[in-house]
Protein backbone atom coordinates (compact mmCIF):
# COMPACT_ATOMS: atom_id res chain seq x y z
CA UNK A 1 0.00 0.00 0.00
CA UNK A 2 1.37 3.18 -1.22
CA UNK A 3 1.24 5.74 1.80
CA UNK A 4 2.31 9.64 2.04
CA UNK A 5 2.32 12.56 4.78
CA UNK A 6 1.09 15.61 3.79
CA UNK A 7 2.31 18.02 7.06
CA UNK A 8 1.61 21.48 7.87
CA UNK A 9 0.85 23.86 10.75
CA UNK A 10 -2.75 24.45 9.20
CA UNK A 11 -3.39 26.65 11.30
CA UNK A 12 -6.06 27.03 9.76
CA UNK A 13 -6.12 24.66 6.16
CA UNK A 14 -7.57 26.96 3.27
CA UNK A 15 -8.49 26.09 -0.39
CA UNK A 16 -4.88 25.91 -1.03
CA UNK A 17 -4.10 23.00 1.50
CA UNK A 18 -6.98 21.01 0.06
CA UNK A 19 -6.36 21.28 -3.32
CA UNK A 20 -2.78 19.84 -3.01
CA UNK A 21 -4.21 17.18 -0.55
CA UNK A 22 -7.03 16.27 -2.91
CA UNK A 23 -4.40 15.70 -5.56
CA UNK A 24 -2.19 13.83 -3.38
CA UNK A 25 -5.14 11.41 -2.17
CA UNK A 26 -5.71 10.77 -5.81
CA UNK A 27 -1.91 9.42 -6.23
CA UNK A 28 -1.53 7.37 -3.01
CA UNK A 29 -3.64 4.62 -1.40
CA UNK A 30 -3.74 6.39 1.86
CA UNK A 31 -2.71 10.02 2.90
CA UNK A 32 -2.23 11.52 6.57
CA UNK A 33 -2.43 14.88 7.46
CA UNK A 34 -0.44 15.65 9.66
CA UNK A 35 -0.81 18.77 11.91
CA UNK A 36 2.33 19.93 13.50
CA UNK A 37 1.85 20.51 17.39
CA UNK A 38 4.32 22.94 18.28
CA UNK A 39 4.79 23.88 21.59
CA UNK A 40 7.09 27.13 20.66
CA UNK A 41 4.93 28.98 18.32
CA UNK A 42 1.64 30.28 19.44
CA UNK A 43 -0.86 29.36 17.19
CA UNK A 44 -4.54 30.77 16.13
CA UNK A 45 -6.65 27.15 16.65
CA UNK A 46 -5.84 24.19 19.25
CA UNK A 47 -4.45 20.85 17.41
CA UNK A 48 -7.98 19.59 17.74
CA UNK A 49 -9.51 22.47 16.29
CA UNK A 50 -7.25 22.60 13.24
CA UNK A 51 -7.82 18.90 13.00
CA UNK A 52 -11.47 19.11 13.29
CA UNK A 53 -11.17 21.83 10.48
CA UNK A 54 -8.88 19.76 8.17
CA UNK A 55 -11.16 16.18 8.91
CA UNK A 56 -14.32 18.61 8.01
CA UNK A 57 -12.94 20.00 4.72
CA UNK A 58 -12.02 16.49 3.78
CA UNK A 59 -14.27 14.30 5.08
CA UNK A 60 -15.34 13.53 1.21
CA UNK A 61 -11.64 11.99 0.74
CA UNK A 62 -12.09 8.98 1.93
CA UNK A 63 -8.16 7.64 1.72
CA UNK A 64 -7.47 10.72 3.65
CA UNK A 65 -6.79 10.94 7.69
CA UNK A 66 -6.39 13.37 9.79
CA UNK A 67 -3.35 12.54 12.36
CA UNK A 68 -1.42 15.23 14.64
CA UNK A 69 2.68 14.79 15.76
CA UNK A 70 5.04 16.31 17.93
CA UNK A 71 8.89 16.88 17.28
CA UNK A 72 10.71 15.71 14.35
CA UNK A 73 8.90 14.93 11.01
CA UNK A 74 10.73 11.74 9.98
CA UNK A 75 10.20 9.97 13.17
CA UNK A 76 6.53 10.16 12.97
CA UNK A 77 7.15 9.15 9.00
CA UNK A 78 8.97 6.10 10.52
CA UNK A 79 6.14 5.46 13.53
CA UNK A 80 3.45 5.76 10.54
CA UNK A 81 5.88 3.46 7.88
CA UNK A 82 5.57 6.49 5.32
CA UNK A 83 8.41 6.87 3.49
CA UNK A 84 6.40 9.91 0.97
CA UNK A 85 6.64 13.42 2.40
CA UNK A 86 3.90 15.81 0.05
CA UNK A 87 4.28 19.40 0.53
CA UNK A 88 3.05 22.25 -1.80
CA UNK A 89 4.66 24.85 -3.76
CA UNK A 90 2.97 27.89 -4.45
CA UNK A 91 5.86 30.05 -6.32
CA UNK A 92 9.56 30.48 -6.45
CA UNK A 93 9.67 32.18 -2.97
CA UNK A 94 8.36 28.68 -1.63
CA UNK A 95 11.61 27.14 -2.50
CA UNK A 96 14.12 28.05 -0.59
CA UNK A 97 12.41 26.92 2.36
CA UNK A 98 11.48 23.28 0.83
CA UNK A 99 14.70 22.63 -0.87
CA UNK A 100 16.31 23.37 2.89
CA UNK A 101 13.80 21.29 4.78
CA UNK A 102 13.72 18.52 2.39
CA UNK A 103 16.89 18.52 2.18
CA UNK A 104 17.28 18.37 6.31
CA UNK A 105 14.86 15.17 6.14
CA UNK A 106 16.92 13.26 3.70
CA UNK A 107 19.92 14.12 5.78
CA UNK A 108 18.40 12.92 8.71
CA UNK A 109 16.41 9.93 7.56
CA UNK A 110 17.62 8.66 3.64
CA UNK A 111 15.25 6.71 2.97
CA UNK A 112 12.14 9.24 3.27
CA UNK A 113 11.22 11.40 -0.21
CA UNK A 114 9.96 14.87 -0.45
CA UNK A 115 7.67 15.22 -2.92
CA UNK A 116 5.75 18.76 -4.17
CA UNK A 117 2.79 19.30 -5.50
CA UNK A 118 2.43 22.41 -7.07
CA UNK A 119 -1.20 24.33 -6.58
CA UNK A 120 -3.31 25.85 -8.57
CA UNK A 121 -2.47 29.21 -10.06
CA UNK A 122 -5.57 30.78 -8.20
CA UNK A 123 -4.25 29.80 -4.80
CA UNK A 124 -0.69 30.52 -5.59
CA UNK A 125 -1.08 33.86 -3.33
CA UNK A 126 -2.91 31.93 -0.26
CA UNK A 127 -0.98 31.36 3.14
CA UNK A 128 -3.39 30.67 6.63
CA UNK A 129 -1.79 33.79 7.66
CA UNK A 130 -2.29 35.98 5.03
CA UNK A 131 -6.44 34.71 5.19
CA UNK A 132 -6.45 35.63 8.74
CA UNK A 133 -4.73 38.94 8.49
CA UNK A 134 -7.38 40.13 5.69
CA UNK A 135 -10.19 38.35 7.51
CA UNK A 136 -9.50 40.08 11.08
CA UNK A 137 -9.22 43.44 8.83
CA UNK A 138 -12.25 43.05 7.47
CA UNK A 139 -11.33 41.96 3.81
CA UNK A 140 -13.16 39.24 1.97
CA UNK A 141 -11.75 35.95 2.21
CA UNK A 142 -14.66 34.21 -0.45
CA UNK A 143 -13.36 31.46 -2.04
CA UNK A 144 -10.04 31.15 0.06
CA UNK A 145 -10.96 28.41 3.09
CA UNK A 146 -13.59 26.05 3.52
CA UNK A 147 -16.82 26.59 5.04
CA UNK A 148 -16.53 25.05 8.51
CA UNK A 149 -12.57 27.65 8.80
CA UNK A 150 -15.03 30.64 7.61
CA UNK A 151 -17.32 29.67 10.32
CA UNK A 152 -14.62 29.25 12.91
CA UNK A 153 -12.95 32.87 11.94
CA UNK A 154 -15.90 34.48 12.39
CA UNK A 155 -16.13 33.02 16.02
CA UNK A 156 -12.53 33.56 16.77
CA UNK A 157 -12.65 37.03 15.36
CA UNK A 158 -15.95 38.34 15.57
CA UNK A 159 -16.83 41.73 14.08
CA UNK A 160 -17.32 43.65 16.96
CA UNK A 161 -13.47 42.90 17.51
CA UNK A 162 -13.46 45.51 14.45
CA UNK A 163 -14.41 48.11 16.34
O1 LIG B 1 2.78 24.58 7.19
P1 LIG B 1 4.21 24.76 7.57
O2 LIG B 1 4.31 25.56 8.84
O3 LIG B 1 5.03 25.34 6.45
O4 LIG B 1 4.79 23.29 7.88
C1 LIG B 1 6.09 23.11 8.35
C2 LIG B 1 6.32 21.68 8.87
C3 LIG B 1 5.28 21.29 9.88
C4 LIG B 1 6.27 20.72 7.69
C5 LIG B 1 7.74 21.67 9.48
O5 LIG B 1 7.88 22.75 10.34
C6 LIG B 1 8.05 20.37 10.24
O6 LIG B 1 8.14 19.32 9.66
N1 LIG B 1 8.23 20.51 11.57
C7 LIG B 1 8.55 19.39 12.43
C8 LIG B 1 9.97 19.52 12.98
C9 LIG B 1 10.98 18.93 12.02
O7 LIG B 1 10.90 17.79 11.62
N2 LIG B 1 11.99 19.75 11.64
C10 LIG B 1 13.04 19.29 10.74
C11 LIG B 1 12.76 19.67 9.30
S1 LIG B 1 13.37 21.29 8.98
Amino acid sequence: MLKAVYPGSFDPITNGHLYVAERAAALFDELILAVLINPQKRSTFTVEERKTMAREALSHVTNVRVKSFEGLLVDFMRRERCRVIVRGMRALSDFEYEFQMALMNRELAPEIETIFIVTDAQYSYLSSSAVKEVFQFGGSIQGMVPPGVYRRLRERFPPKDLM
